[in-house]
């Protein structure tokens, strides 16, 4: 399998004929059976079958109901066109298949999930989907600064922008898949042949050809599409959204103990303490060492519980390969682990060294490993950080190892492997506590994870490369189906630096995930590992993700419901010219814009999209784009005029967020006519009572004029209680009047980024309800 090798059309067979009535799709001497289906909301799915097995995907689409009509269409002479954005061809290879797009009109590209290409707009490029252990397949040289494709998680997916319209083209097929995008990256081109194609390409190297085409017009419209047809995330437990501290070094009971002492004593908010292979006796999975946990891992959650910190152990698909293991025997006596080509267990070699893999794509495997999780969970472990499941085998080639009883090749499954696991993971996890929203962390990763996983890039390194790729790789990501994830904060490898860590928790500290993880062997990096000024800002940080959880959590909110991915693109929300070459911004739902500073100036440029002035963080100012500064323990970060943003009451120093209290945050431009609205929802953020109407919300609206402010705040529903409301109003104190009543305010000072801002605040005790 070569990562940077990809099929080239001239060996291809492209269609010529196509008969509507029979569906026959002649290529050269070989005929095929293409079909076209429309649903509703302009999404289109096309498909061939006649030479390869059904398609195998572990997790099915959920498209909208089917409907008449179509804008693509399938020629007579046997090309797919769809109005206005595309002509192109469809071809075989063997068992490969291929799309070749002429784009009508100049187009962009965006999405392809997980890559390290280091921007959003992605023309140019030749890349791969097959899912890897970047540290294992590439040198060292490759990976330490630069990008390594493809990565661990495959997401065959391009958002195409042709004139002012957006389509997304998915393929739904696990086997190895292909994209070439015409333009131009000098960068890549030392002679002719390098350059790509002048059209689009998508194809697979095997597997049943499954198209989608989802038509925008807008990047919103496209990507709420696809996040509904791949599957929304559930709104995940409140405490997932929070600070998490890893390291790969740390052991047991007296290590998570120490942790928790640690993030008391500084008062810093923290949710997850993690616990990486170490845990373990030799590597065995779901064979927690006695010496680590004397006296059970039950005992010391129970005793994690006073902080309400949550203990997530990682878990490796492979089993050492050991008779008289429990786990091995179990599997091997039940034909759980995947088959080689001579029948025999497939052996890789993975921490334990003779590692065989659970053959995921069967449910009685995935089964078999949910009560194995059931009984983990009710250990006394409160999530699953699943890891290696790109399925990392080593030094040895995965391509020997086969699914479905030996019967399917290892393409038809290598890229949903980890998608197989996360499924098998979640179940038990559900099992063991059916009312508590399951929380796992994973690798690798499918078309569908989104459904069961969050998703962190991989290992990273404490390096500058790191720091600036992880914002477009997030953002691709984020508008490709799988909206929760995040990198290794202040990254993995290497020994990061007070100032690194500096900028990357300023950057970072709003991302949809938040981790901090470091290899044994590097520098800790705990806050309180770092110099003291370098762990008041990390504590400053935390501290103000934790106040905005209440946002950050209404955005998991909205996502279940709509699909808007939480971190965004400035392109996403704004139609400026220009927006898709800035890979050093982003948003944080519609409110929230960060520049961070990602290298050592003080001082950077920053585009301030839309035609209003945006407040500024830092200062309170409204502003429009320009150059900013920031000292080390502020970061440039802008809020959109008219946004309601709720948050919890002061700095928070504990992770103990209620969401029925909260305070609402105006940014009204003073002054100005504007109107704008905001739903807010609170329940409590562990079960799934909210799927059971236990959740609470309040409508406020927000209505500036020329000489003040009034609000309305109506509440909805109130089955999980009464939502306890404050309001700050950013700015000079205004006339204010909420519900129709003028209302006194108190000064008060509010601190985001910078210093304290001068606010008016108006407290719950004085805000009746109409
Ligand atoms: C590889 C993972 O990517 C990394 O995060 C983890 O620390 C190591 N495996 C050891 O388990």
């Amino acid at each position: 399998m070569f990562f940077t090798k990809y099929p080239h059309p001239a060996n291809f067979t492209f269609a010529s004929h196509f008969c509507s009535s029979s569906g026959a799709l002649h290529l050269g001497e070989a005929t095929l059976t293409a079909s076209l289906a429309a649903f509703e909301g302009d999404v289109y799915h096309l498909s061939l079958s006649g030479r390869w097995a059904p398609n195998g995907c572990l997790e099915s689409l959920e498209p909208p109901p089917q409907t008449e009509g179509s804008r693509v269409r399938i020629t007579p002479e046997g090309g797919i066109e769809m109005d206005g954005l595309f002509a192109g061809d469809i071809g075989v290879s063997g068992e490969a298949s291929m799309f070749r797009l002429r784009l009508h009109g100049a187009a962009r590209f965006y999405g392809m999930g997980e890559k390290t290409f280091g921007r959003v707009e992605l023309s140019g490029l030749r890349t791969k989907f097959w899912n890897t252990d970047v540290w294992g397949d590439f040198h060292f040289a490759q990976w330490k600064e630069h990008p390594s494709d493809p990565p661990y998680f495959s997401t065959p997916y391009v958002c195409v922008k042709i004139g002012d319209e957006y389509v997304g083209l998915l393929l739904h097929n696990p086997y190895p898949t292909f994209m070439q995008t015409p333009g131009t990256d000098e960068s890549r081109v030392f002679v002719e042949w390098q350059r790509t194609a002048p059209e689009l390409i998508l194809g697979s190297e095997g597997g049943e050809p499954h198209l989608w085409i989802i038509c925008g017009p807008t990047l919103r419209e496209v990507t709420r599409k696809l996040q509904k047809l791949v599957g929304v995330t559930p709104t995940p437990p409140l405490w997932s959204l929070g600070y998490h501290q890893s390291r790969w070094g740390y052991g047991g009971h007296d290590d998570l103990v120490a942790l928790d002492a640690k993030f008391e004593e500084h008062q810093i908010p923290c949710d997850g303490l993690w616990l990486d292979l170490d845990y373990m006796n030799g590597f065995r999975i779901f064979n927690t060492s006695k010496e680590m946990f004397p006296h059970g891992a039950a005992a010391t959650a129970e005793a994690l519980k006073r902080n309400g910190r949550r203990i997530v152990p990682i878990i490796d698909p492979g089993v050492k390969q050991d008779p008289g293991y429990a786990v091995y025997d179990d599997g091997r006596s039940k034909g759980a682990f995947c088959k080689n080509a001579e029948g025999g267990e497939f052996v890789g070699l993975v921490w334990p060294g003779e590692t065989v893999f659970p053959d995921f794509t069967l449910p009685k495997v995935r089964e078999w490993w949910a009560g194995y999780v059931k009984g983990f969970a009710e250990e006394g472990f409160g999530a699953a950080w699943v890891d290696m499941n790109d399925p990392s085998t080593g030094p040895v080639d995965p391509t020997g190892m086969r699914f479905g009883n030996g019967s399917e090749p290892h393409e038809a499954h290598h890229n949903d492997y980890a998608l197989g696991m996360q499924m098998a993971t979640r179940d038990g996890f559900a099992q063991a506590r059916p009312d508590e929203r399951p929380f796992m962390l994973s690798r690798s990763g499918f078309i569908g994870s989104s459904k069961h996983s969050a998703i962190w890039t991989g290992d990273n390194v404490s390096n500058d490369f790191y720091l600036a790729n992880c914002i477009p790789c997030s953002l691709g990501l984020s508008i490709s189906g799988v909206p929760f994830n995040g990198p290794d904060l202040g990254g993995f490898g290497g020994d990061v630096t007070d100032d690194l860590m500096v900028r990357w928790m300023k950057a970072g500290f709003l991302f949809p995930f938040l981790r901090n993880h470091s290899s044994k062997g590097t520098r800790d990096q705990e806050p309180w590992n770092l110099s003291p000024t370098t762990m008041a800002v990390m504590r400053r940080y935390i501290r103000l993700r934790y106040k905005l959880l209440p946002y950050l959590y209404n955005l998991y909110i909205e996502q279940e419901l709509t699909g808007d991915p939480i971190m965004r693109p400035l392109f996403y929300e704004f139609d400026d010219q220009g927006l898709d070459a800035i890979n050093d911004e982003f948003m944080i739902g519609p409110s929230i814009l960060q520049a961070p500073i990602l290298g050592k100036a003080k001082t950077r440029e920053v585009v301030l999209p839309g035609d209003e002035p945006w407040y500024d963080a830092t200062n309170g100012e409204w502003v429009r784009s320009g150059a900013f500064s920031a000292t080390n323990s502020e970061t440039p970060m802008f809020i959109r005029n008219g946004s309601i943003i709720p948050m919890r009451q002061g700095t928070p120093k504990d992770n103990r967020t209620v969401l029925r209290e909260v305070v609402f945050h105006m940014f009204a431009v003073p002054g100005s006519t504007m109107k704008s609205s905001y739903r807010y929802s609170a329940d409590d953020g562990l079960s799934f009572g909210y799927r059971r109407g236990e959740r609470s919300e309040m409508e406020i609206q927000l209505n500036g004029c020329e000489d003040g402010i009034s609000i309305i705040a109506e509440h909805g529903s109130t089955d999980f209680g009464r939502i306890d409301a404050s309001f700050v109003i950013h700015g000079p104190s205004p006339d204010l009047s909420i519900n129709g009543e003028r209302r006194r305010t108190t000064a008060a000072t509010v601190k985001l980024t910078g210093a304290n801002l001068i606010s008016a605040k108006v407290l719950s005790e004085n805000f009746a309800e109409k």
